[in-house]
């Protein structure tokens, strides 16, 4: 498979492969692929003719260099991964800095109407323009039909969403559903930091997603919140971050129940330096 370094060669490949009716997906990535990227690759392939996998870790999406650091790098497990989706439709952009910053590694500064500094942009100040100005490039690069983002990363799909729209991009933008392991845990890349011990424990966060599910329908929003306070306390290898129920458009985190809204539970936990982030559909 081809690994397209520079921007100027991908564009160059994609110019010659496609035709006027062919449609092209594309699934932006930090790399240390895992079977919830593959996923994404598989519904990008079954709707379009030709998917650009890129792999970048976003530098201007960190909060501190040792998190930008610590993030795992691994292209050649990753290209061994993509082949076995497809050898022939996949087009890997795997460019160094330079080639999508130039000499400035900085962000554009967005305003995506307070999303971006609710749960994630709170405990991740800036985070939201990075990821931002690396997608809005991304898009302007390879100029896809339809571009895949995971749920997992719910506040981010919506601020991709605002974005195109802000920016007049002229994409289809795609969620799709969380992938998990077989004891819950959603997965993501930060899963292999994990020892045996806190990956069997992480289960708990998705056990907790599920029970606020089944108490949202019956029970009152504080005392779900109280709940899933206690549970955390009660286990002393988590430190929890946020939990919040919230309207899946404003994201702003309710107390009470609006008939005919749609709602999201989301929760951001660590457990030992691992930062984990997961979500259910309460709907
Ligand atoms: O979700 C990710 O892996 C990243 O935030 C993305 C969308 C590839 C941008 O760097």
């Amino acid at each position: 498979m081809l690994v397209y370094k520079t921007k100027v060669d991908l564009v160059d490949r994609i110019n010659n492969l496609m035709q006027p009716d062919f449609s092209l997906g594309f699934v932006p990535t930090m790399g240390a692929l895992h079977q919830g990227h593959l996923s994404l690759v598989k519904s990008a392939l079954a709707n379009n003719n030709f998917v650009v996998v890129s792999v970048f870790v976003n530098p201007t999406q960190f909060n501190s260099s040792s998190d930008l650091n610590k993030y795992p790098r691994s292209l050649a497990k990753d290209i061994k991964a993509l082949e076995t989706v497809s050898k022939d439709s996949i087009l890997i952009y795997a460019p160094e800095v330079e080639d999508l910053y130039g000499s400035k590694i900085k962000s554009e500064s967005f305003n995506f109407m307070g999303i971006e500094s609710l749960m994630e942009g709170n405990s991740r100040p800036g985070h939201f323009n990075g990821v931002g100005t690396i997608v809005k490039r991304l898009l302007q690069i390879v100029n896809p039909n339809k571009a895949y983002f995971g749920e997992k990363d719910f506040q981010q799909l919506l601020i991709i969403k605002k974005m195109v729209e802000q920016e007049g991009l002229e994409v289809k933008i795609v969620g799709c559903p969380i992938e998990r392991e077989p004891n819950g845990l959603a997965m993501s890349s930060r899963n292999g930091r994990l020892s045996p011990k806190e990956f069997h424990e992480s289960a708990m966060i998705y056990e907790i997603l599920q029970t606020v599910k089944q108490k949202f329908s019956s029970e009152d929003i504080a005392s779900t919140c109280d709940w899933v306070l206690r549970r955390f306390n009660n286990n002393p290898l988590f430190e929890l971050d946020y939990f919040q129920i919230s309207d899946i458009e404003s994201l702003m985190p309710i107390k009470e129940k609006i008939p005919n809204k749609k709602y999201r539970a989301f929760i951001a936990a660590y457990i030992g330096d691992v930062r984990l982030i997961d979500n259910i559909d309460l709907n």
